[in-house]
């Protein structure tokens, strides 16, 4: 299995990983203002076949609230056949870096179902991740999400 930074050609693949996993999709638009806006930050994982198994959409907060730079990991996943091999941690830890190395953030933010237990279980226990609120009623069907943060 191989990770390394998403290009443009990558894109189809990213989405069509995200709609095997995730009710939360993407316009390609979208993936694509991440590419080009941010290129360090999203990364892909690929199997021998050069097949897309899982991704990171990571993107710089634009209009920080605090004026603190920060990241933000927009989606993450990892199609099931290829769960526990380690390939969420090494796609967050690449695109934490290169937020932290290549634009200064201070911290990386994310939203999470409260009740994703394996997302929850990488962030908060495999990469450190406290919960820094809640925020009702923030997925299209009405469960609450956890607004989690990193500090670098
Ligand atoms: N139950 C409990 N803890 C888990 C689970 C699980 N099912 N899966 C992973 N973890 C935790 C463990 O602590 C694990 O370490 P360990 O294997 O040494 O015990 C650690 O996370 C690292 O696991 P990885 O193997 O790196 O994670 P994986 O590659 O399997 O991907 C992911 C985890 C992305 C959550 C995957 O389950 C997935 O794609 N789920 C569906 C999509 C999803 O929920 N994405 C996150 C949405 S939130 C967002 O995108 C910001």
């Amino acid at each position: 299995m191989n990770i390394r930074e998403a290009t443009i050609d990558d894109l189809l693949g990213m989405q069509n990983c995200n709609l095997h996993n995730l009710p939360e999709n993407y316009t390609l638009r979208y993936y694509l203002y991440h590419a080009l806006t941010w290129p360090q930050l999203s990364y892909v994982a690929e199997d021998e076949k050069g097949r897309i198994v899982g991704y990171i959409l990571g993107k710089m907060e634009e209009e920080p609230a605090d004026g603190i730079a920060h990241g933000h990991v927009t989606s993450i996943s990892v199609l099931r056949s290829y769960r526990r091999l380690g390939l969420a941690n090494k796609l967050m830890k690449q695109s934490q870096e290169a937020m932290r190395d290549v634009f200064g953030a201070k911290f990386v933010s994310l939203h999470v179902r409260q009740t994703n237990r394996a997302a929850i279980g990488l962030y908060r226990d495999t990469l450190g991740f406290e919960v820094h609120g809640v925020e009702k009623g923030y997925y299209a069907d009405g469960e609450d999400a956890l607004h989690m943060r990193l500090n670098f």
